[in-house]
């Protein structure tokens, strides 16, 4: 039997695994990680990390080939395949500081991989790595390796959150990334190939060097983030010109060229990935000697940063310039809908504007516990582009100034403004357009899916609202027959996130 061992349990690592086991009932899979409280959360029925279909998956083979705990160097000596899949976060210090990927966790694992192995073993690169870090860990493992032979290859992962279990089963492609020249890379190239042949169609299993496969992770999630970034630049044009954003970019992506998907303005895209990764790719260029390729992609990032500001904007001018001491209702807290997960919320940003300006919030989101809204909010912000400098918003500031709910009603009633943040997101603008209507008309029967059930069951008070701020991540637009219920029922303008013709 192949045994494989996932040294990591987080948003990657934990779902990964839990398919590869479902997908290969031949095969055994230990994921261990370093926080106990992680592995209790696996082994419990309240996994550490929301993802719809999860729960299923990881309920049909736990304790039968898909196992989770703190033994990691149990499980690495015998296994044949190693994932890593542990956090690399930006580093916030030191070379690089604001850009580059921290390897300290990766350094780690390989280290101790070297230490605990008796036998040759595949090591995988499952997190996102900048490119040439598969040679470092060559290094470190050959080093130590006390004549053990080690093949590293890069398998970097494409899922993306609240969908990561559809994106495993049926993903677009498996890269596979290995030294293609060595006969002993070769074999392992092939070896991780039938893990996956399992359920992947072998035309969608890719082989590239390694380098390769290190550098398509991050440049299609900057391709990615890229097209939001368009299609929000574009959003500041059309409010300037009367063009409609979502008009625009329906007929843009209408182009087969282009294509329709990711073009959805937003108040701006959050997430651990797309920022650190291409953040990551400019620290690379700026190593390699290319300033401009580093510039271009800065840019990205910059109009995201830009895009938030300006929302937060917007919404205080429309207030009368003010939203000192104003109540606004926040739906969604999280960075997208079907993920309890805010790292890189814009949700933050929006939510230190408004504290900035003094306002009271009152958030709701069901995935995401109080304790950590507070810490996100009170954390003091770290500036990419210019390391050393911060904005904070002391603990006791947030505590004053928040209150996290429980129920929808709750956060919006007797609320100067609403931001419909992730909870609102549907599958298609049109969708959304006439749940929207629905919303105002008949608020209980509502789906919004999993995390706005609750809001479906209650009557939101849009009578007592005074102005409705709309932003969403996937774009949200609003017709004019809303627009109109509103202004009835509201006094103040509506502001949207984006456009507002
Ligand atoms: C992303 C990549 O999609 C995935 O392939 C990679 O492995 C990890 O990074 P993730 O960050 O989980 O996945 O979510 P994604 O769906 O890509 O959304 C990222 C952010 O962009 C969210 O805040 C989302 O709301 C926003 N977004 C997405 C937009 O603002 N507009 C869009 O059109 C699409
Ligand atoms: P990702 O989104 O990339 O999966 P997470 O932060 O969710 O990132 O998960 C990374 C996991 O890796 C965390 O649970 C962390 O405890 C674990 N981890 C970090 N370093 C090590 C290590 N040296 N050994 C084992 N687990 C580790």
């Amino acid at each position: 039997m192949v045994k494989i061992c996932c040294i990591g349990a987080g948003y990657v690592g934990g779902p990964t695994m839990a398919v590869i086991a479902f997908k290969c009932p031949s095969i055994e899979v230990a994921v261990v990680d370093i926080s106990v409280p992680r592995i209790t959360a696996w082994n419990s029925d309240k996994l550490p990390i929301y993802e719809p279909g999860l729960d299923e998956v990881v309920k049909k083979c736990r304790g039968k080939n898909l196992f989770f705990c703190n033994e990691l160097e149990k499980h690495v000596a015998v296994a044949d395949i190693v994932f890593v899949s542990v956090n690399t976060p930006t580093k916030s210090s030191g070379l690089g500081a604001g850009k580059a990927a921290d390897l300290t966790y990766w350094e780690s694992a390989a280290r101790m991989i070297a230490d605990v192995s008796k036998s040759s073993k595949i090591v995988v690169e499952k997190s996102t790595v900048p490119v040439k870090t598969a040679e470092a860990i060559e290094k470190i493992l050959t080093h130590n390796s006390k004549g053990i032979e080690f093949q590293v290859l890069s398998n970097p992962e494409f899922l993306a959150e609240g969908t990561a279990i559809t994106d495993l089963v049926n993903p677009d492609r498996v890269l596979i990334g290995g030294r293609e020249e060595t006969p002993g890379g070769l074999k392992a190239i092939q070896t991780l190939k039938d893990v996956y042949a399992h359920w992947v169609p072998q035309e969608r299993i890719i082989c590239t060097n390694l380098w390769s496969a290190e550098l398509s992770k991050l440049a299609a999630n900057a391709f990615l983030a890229q097209r939001i970034s368009s299609v929000n630049s574009i959003s500041a044009l059309c409010e300037a010109t009367g063009a409609n954003v979502y008009q625009v970019s329906s007929a843009v992506g209408k182009d087969s060229r282009i294509g329709s998907k990711f073009l959805d303005a937003s108040v701006g895209f959050g997430g651990s990935c797309f920022q650190k990764d291409i953040l990551n790719l400019v620290y690379i260029c700026e190593c390699n000697g290319l300033p401009e390729v580093a510039n271009y992609w800065k840019q990205v990032i910059k109009i995201n940063d830009y895009q938030k500001s300006r929302f937060v904007s917007r919404l205080v001018s429309s207030m009368f310039n003010t939203v000192s001491g104003k109540k606004i209702g926040i739906l969604g807290f999280s960075f997208k809908k079907d993920t309890g997960d805010t790292r890189e919320t814009p949700a933050t940003d929006v939510c230190r504007g408004l504290l900035s300006d003094k306002a009271q919030l009152i958030i709701y989101d069901p995935q995401v516990p109080e304790a950590q809204m507070i810490k996100d909010l009170s954390t003091p912000k770290f500036d990419w582009d210019q390391p050393g400098s911060t904005i904070h918003i002391a603990e006791d500031v947030v505590k004053q100034s928040v209150k996290v709910v429980h129920d929808a009603y709750e956060a919006t009633k007797d609320a100067h403004a609403i931001w419909l943040g992730d909870l609102v997101v549907m599958g298609t603008k049109r969708a959304f357009e006439e749940d929207l209507q629905e919303f105002i008309k008949h608020p209980k029967h509502l789906d919004y899916g999993n995390k706005a059930a609750s809001v479906a069951e209650t009557k939101l008070p849009l009578e007592t609202v005074q102005l409705v701020g709309i932003a969403g991540e996937n774009g949200i637009s609003v017709p004019d027959m809303v627009v109109k219920e509103l202004e009835v029922n509201a006094p103040l303008p509506l502001v949207t996130g984006m456009d507002t013709s």
